[in-house]
């Protein structure tokens, strides 16, 4: 297995919080998707949603991942929550590295979501209602798509970096062996 972690999940699970520190942890470096389609693009991702629409973003996904995935080495890679859906994404993604799904449960999603304005998903008339739909829609792709899920619900950042990073350093011991 190549030697970087890939973070899947929904919105607000924790990917661009838990990256940041899991990449200082290793001393690797930090790759955030929406980020890279915002420094592309010029805009901000819900400026992209409404004035290029959705499909015109999630194609943005597949392109920044696939150039993202050529020669990448010790990297974090935080990902939209929307990315591993598409199956050709989630290839790849298998192929980049160690594939962890953040899970949280639409309690602590709705709690740390609740006033955000930034998520154009999120922007209906009943957000919960939405979190939990898209949720029950999602949760059996993110798992399939990767190669350990996490829970993370209470869980603080500290924790769940030391829960990666053992995993991880365990898998590669693993690959090491194979290797000899
Ligand atoms: C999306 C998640 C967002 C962002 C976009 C769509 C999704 O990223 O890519 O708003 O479809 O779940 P975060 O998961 O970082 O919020």
């Amino acid at each position: 297995m190549r030697d970087n972690i890939i973070l899947i999940g929904f919105m607000g699970c924790g990917k661009s919080s838990v990256g940041r520190a899991l990449s200082q942890a290793l001393s690797y470096r930090h790759l955030d998707t929406d980020l890279e389609i915002e420094k592309r693009e010029g805009q901000r991702i819900k400026d992209i949603f409404s004035h290029k629409g959705e499909e015109y973003f999630r194609k943005a996904e597949t392109s920044t991942i696939t150039e993202l995935n050529a020669g990448l080495s010790e990297a974090v890679v935080s990902t939209g929550g929307g990315l591993p859906l598409r199956p050709e994404n989630a290839d790849i993604l298998k192929k980049m590295g160690f594939v962890v799904y953040l899970r949280a449960n639409e309690e602590t999603i709705w709690e740390r979501l609740k006033n955000d304005k930034t998520r154009p998903l999120l922007q209906k008339p009943s957000p919960r209602d939405e979190i939990r739909k898209l949720l029950d829609y999602r949760q059996p792709l993110y798992e399939l798509a990767a190669h350990m899920a996490l829970d993370v619900d209470g869980k603080s950042i500290e924790e769940i970096v030391v829960e990666i990073t053992r995993n991880f350093g365990i898998l590669r011991k693993r690959g090491a062996a194979d290797e000899a």
